[in-house]
């Protein structure tokens, strides 16, 4: 797509406009070509040519100057990527070309087998190229560009219609826009590939759904094929899938252009199509003409396959000229000039022998089925997550099922389902357990949430990292008492839960290594010291599910003393502004817990401060009396919370939302619909956060 010269041209201009303060609308095209570059180099070649923040400036840059001057914006731009509200639906489409399925083969007979079909149809003599790529594993897809712009996406379907899902198609940062197609003579052309999510960003993603309550999914294949039909585009780009495209079905020449050479064979297409600046697997390809160097290079990549950043499950082979494939054609299932290799298959049968339940570090429990032992792609499996009750109760499983059990990748196994057919009568329901196996408290179930909870702060499967949370610095901020000290305290049976931290035996801590007298006064200081902190800092301590920093400010709001929000119950809680019905069923089973009351208590014993004082009538009082203030968006300078804070300290009040009785909403980057609110109230004063920061002299 482009050459050294043109990478080193884009490059410089893409310094000087970070250099030039100038925004003048003629360097619109200019920024247009290096974001588009910028983007190329990030997302098809894996290799950033610009720091995020540099990418970001210039980004806003354009932004900025196409509302400024909207006739200047074109469709391709890459700004032209975000879409605002919801699809509405997925309208059915006609694929230009059927998208056919591929023939399977699973061995080096069935591959010879085909490889004499193929001489078989063409002429026993002729000499048949054979290019060799890789199958990816995720969810196909149809692009069709006309005069070089994207003019639709669509998924497969049942392979003659599919579902027109261009919005989200323009969510994938890997797929240009437009490209230039109308160099070669190319009107129109329909383009196949593949959405795959990186195995990496797969983990993340369902690491993330497991801390969020959510059911992880089952592989990289259904999250690329779910998130191509969510209705929501912006988390649909928030997934960060990926395409590759591997084959033009279709495409029409300008009555001036003959056939260009690099529409003669699949290599040719698939360099080309790359150069245009698509991701194609041009360096994966191989090319060879006796079918036993392909067979060889079957195997040797099957070797290799968990080296690809994505879920591979075979190899396809496909005729390289494309006159051959015009002259074998098809049939009504797959093209006769291509062929799937299938790698062997990581999936095994096994036995569900019984399922432990695990207390997770935050309390959720995790169900895991203990399985006989069974090797799968070189690894003996014996344990499979089973994440919580909604799968089990999806996959209908019972204990002394058979079961398949499949691991893809670097993908942690799962169980695919049980084998219902081979069961005896003698399987038995799994049971969930009401207390927890590390506490005995009373387990709870969270509505909307699938996992089972124990709530209890001082449950010893959670401690460690209770107390971790309570030290920290947005928390009571207990300085010196990281996450090492606490350990070696827990360990040595030191410091046992919260309230722990302000009765330690500094006699047993002097006789450990590595704590002389200054680092133990230090230490006492600061645990002195956090028995001050306001009230917000303690609830935010205390590591009550769904409850952050903000929830924590309203919560000690809220209230004169922590105690008052025992009796709450979720209408009330749901009064406070941000509260939803989740946040407030967590706070209320925090407070049932009676554990939690008594660590409560004992805190208070130990003279920390379980009081808010603003409510007290003690308030501060300073040059910000009487005024209320809330922030909107992302802050440059400060964090938030520290914003909010400054505002307390000078006798100000902070409000969760947009209502007459706000006079000051400080924004942010990108703030949203408070800002939209603000604007329509017409009271508040609107002002950015430099702004803010002179008002209170900072
Ligand atoms: S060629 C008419 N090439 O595998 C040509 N397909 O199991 C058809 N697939 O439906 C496809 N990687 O979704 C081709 N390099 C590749 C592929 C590939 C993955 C998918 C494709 C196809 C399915 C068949």
């Amino acid at each position: 797509m482009y050459t050294t010269k043109d990478e080193q041209h884009l490059y410089q201009q893409a310094k000087a406009l970070l250099d030039n303060k100038n925004d003048d609308v003629s360097v619109i095209t200019t920024l247009r070509g290096v974001i588009n570059y910028a983007d190329w180099k990030y997302y098809v070649q894996d290799e950033p040519v610009l720091a995020d923040a540099e990418y970001d400036t210039l980004y806003k840059k354009l932004k900025h100057l196409e509302e400024e001057f909207p006739e200047q914006q074109t469709a391709d731009s890459p700004t032209q990527r975000i879409a605002k509200g919801l699809s509405e639906k997925f309208p059915p489409v006609s694929h230009l070309v059927p998208m056919l399925s591929l023939d399977n083969t699973y061995n080096a007979e069935d591959l010879r087998d085909w490889d004499k079909r193929c001489h078989d149809y063409l002429d026993e003599n002729t000499l048949i190229e054979y290019c060799v790529e890789p199958k990816y594993d995720g969810a196909s897809i149809s692009l069709v560009y006309d005069h070089d712009q994207l003019a639709r996406g669509a998924t497969r379907g049942d392979g003659i219609m599919g579902e027109e899902i261009t919005t989200n198609i323009r969510q994938i940062r890997s797929i240009p826009l437009s490209a230039p197609f109308s160099s070669k003579g190319v009107e129109q052309t329909e383009i196949r590939g593949e959405v795959v999510i990186h195995k990496k960003t797969f983990t993340a993603f369902n690491e993330q759904r497991s801390a969020e309550g959510l059911a992880p999914l089952a592989n990289p294949r259904n999250a690329a094929s779910g998130t191509l039909r969510m209705l929501d585009p912006t988390e649909v780009r928030k997934r960060g899938l990926t395409a590759i495209l591997y084959h033009i079905s279709y495409y029409t020449l300008t009555s001036s252009h003959k056939r260009p050479k690099e529409l003669a064979t699949h290599y040719d297409s698939i360099q080309w199509l790359y150069q245009l600046g698509f991701p194609t697997p041009a360096k994966e390809m191989k090319v060879f003409t006796d079918i036993n160097d392909v067979i060889a290079y079957c195997g040797e990549f099957e070797q290799r396959r968990d080296e690809l950043p994505f879920e591979v499950d075979g190899l396809v082979i496909k005729v390289n000229s494309f006159d051959m494939q015009d002259r074998m054609g098809m049939t009504t299932h797959h093209p006769r000039w291509a062929v799937a290799y299938k790698f062997k298959a990581r999936q095994a049968t096994s036995r569900l022998l019984r399922v432990e339940f695990q207390v997770g570090r935050t309390g959720t429990i995790t169900p895991v089925a203990k399985i006989d032992p069974v090797p799968i792609g070189g690894v003996t499996v014996t344990s499979v997550s089973l994440f919580n009750e909604d799968v089990i109760r999806e996959k209908d499983l019972y204990i002394g099922d058979t079961i398949l059990v499949e691991r893809a990748g670097d993908v942690i196994p799962y169980i695919v389902k049980p084998l219902a057919e081979l069961r005896t009568g003698k399987e038995e329901k799994i049971i969930f357990p009401a207390h927890c196996p590390a506490c005995n408290e009373p387990l709870v179930k969270v509505p909307d949430e699938a996992a089972l909870r124990c709530v209890n702060i001082n449950c010893p499967a959670q401690v460690v990292e209770r107390i971790m949370h309570f030290a920290s610095k947005d928390a009571m901020d207990i300085r010196n008492l990281g996450g090492a000290n606490i350990l070696k305290f827990y360990e040595l049976g030191l410091l046992n839960d919260i309230p722990g931290i302000y009765t330690i035996n500094w006699e047993e801590i002097k006789k450990m290594d590595g704590f002389g007298a200054k680092s133990i006064t230090n230490l006492q200081q600061a645990i002195t010291n956090s028995k001050q902190q306001p009230l917000s800092r303690l609830i935010f301590g205390l590591g009550i599910r769904f409850v952050g920093e903000t929830t924590a400010k309203t919560l000690a709001h809220a209230v004169a003393h922590i105690s008052e929000l025992y009796d709450w119950d979720t209408t009330r809680l749901a009064t406070l502004e941000d509260i939803g019905p989740k946040v407030a069923a967590s706070v209320v089973s925090f407070f049932q817990e009676k554990a939690n009351r008594e660590t409560i208590n004992e805190l208070e014993e130990q003279g920390v401060n379980l009081a808010n004082h603003h409510r007290g009538g003690q308030a501060t009082t300073g040059e910000l009396t009487g005024k209320t203030f809330l922030f909107t968006g992302t802050m440059q300078q400060l964090k938030r919370s520290d914003a909010e804070t400054m505002v307390e300290e000078k006798g100000g009040t902070i409000l969760n939302g947009v209502s007459s009785k706000l006079h000051y909403l400080v924004v942010g980057e990108d703030a949203g619909s408070k800002l939209e609110k603000a604007k329509k109230l017409g009271t508040i004063s609107i002002i950015t956060e430099e702004e803010f920061l002179k008002m209170i002299g900072s």
